[in-house]
């Protein structure tokens, strides 16, 4: 992706602006690491191993582990967002007037949002129903809703692979 830096005061690596916006890259790095490559494990490795165990055990098991997950990456996504914004926030304030978004940001932007908004259907509507079936022992509608929930995180590893697309090759 082009290098915006002619946009920051200085316009080279080294002044404080500029290891702000690289601070802000890192962390937004940093956090779609932790949330695409959390998605490929539960997805491609998680799911897949816990399939020979009894019902039950495997609904049990995969709700405590999203217990965990989808509040870690519901973190990771909004860090991602306020660093994506503040970065964007940046390069517009120091560029005079005369910003324009590239169109690979405009791009992971929009995907960004999409993954976002599939996040909070995962988080507030699949998970609190797949808690509300685990708690009343409905055991195998309990399991169809981790089934729905697989899908919608391997729609969102899609997506975010593609995006990680977009951002270097476009
Ligand atoms: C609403 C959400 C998002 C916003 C506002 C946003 C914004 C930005 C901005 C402004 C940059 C700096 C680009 C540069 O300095 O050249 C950036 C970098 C990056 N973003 Fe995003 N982003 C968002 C979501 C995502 C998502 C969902 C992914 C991947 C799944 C992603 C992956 C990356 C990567 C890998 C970089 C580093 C690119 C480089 O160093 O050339 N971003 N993002």
């Amino acid at each position: 992706m082009r290098r915006l830096w002619h946009a920051l005061p200085g316009g080279s690596p080294h002044t404080i602006v500029s290891q702000m916006y690289n601070l802000l890259k890192f962390l937004h790095v940093l956090s779609i690491v932790a949330w695409v490559g959390g998605l490929f494990f539960a997805v491609g490795l998680l799911y897949p191993a816990l399939r020979p165990l009894a019902e039950q055990e495997r609904v049990a098991s995969l709700a405590r582990v999203m217990q965990r997950f989808l509040p870690a990456v519901a973190i990771a996504a909004l860090l991602a967002l306020l660093s994506g914004l503040g970065m964007i926030g940046m390069v517009s304030f120091h560029a005079d007037g005369g910003f324009r978004m590239p169109l690979a940001w405009t791009l992971m932007s929009t995907l960004g949002l999409v993954m976002m908004a599939l996040l909070v259907y995962q988080y507030f509507g699949l998970f609190d129903r797949l808690e509300q079936r685990a708690a009343a022992g409905d055991w195998a509608a309990a399991a169809s809703v981790l089934a729905r929930l697989r899908t919608g995180l391997a729609i969102t590893l899609a997506l975010g692979v593609a995006t990680v697309a977009v951002v270097f090759l476009a």
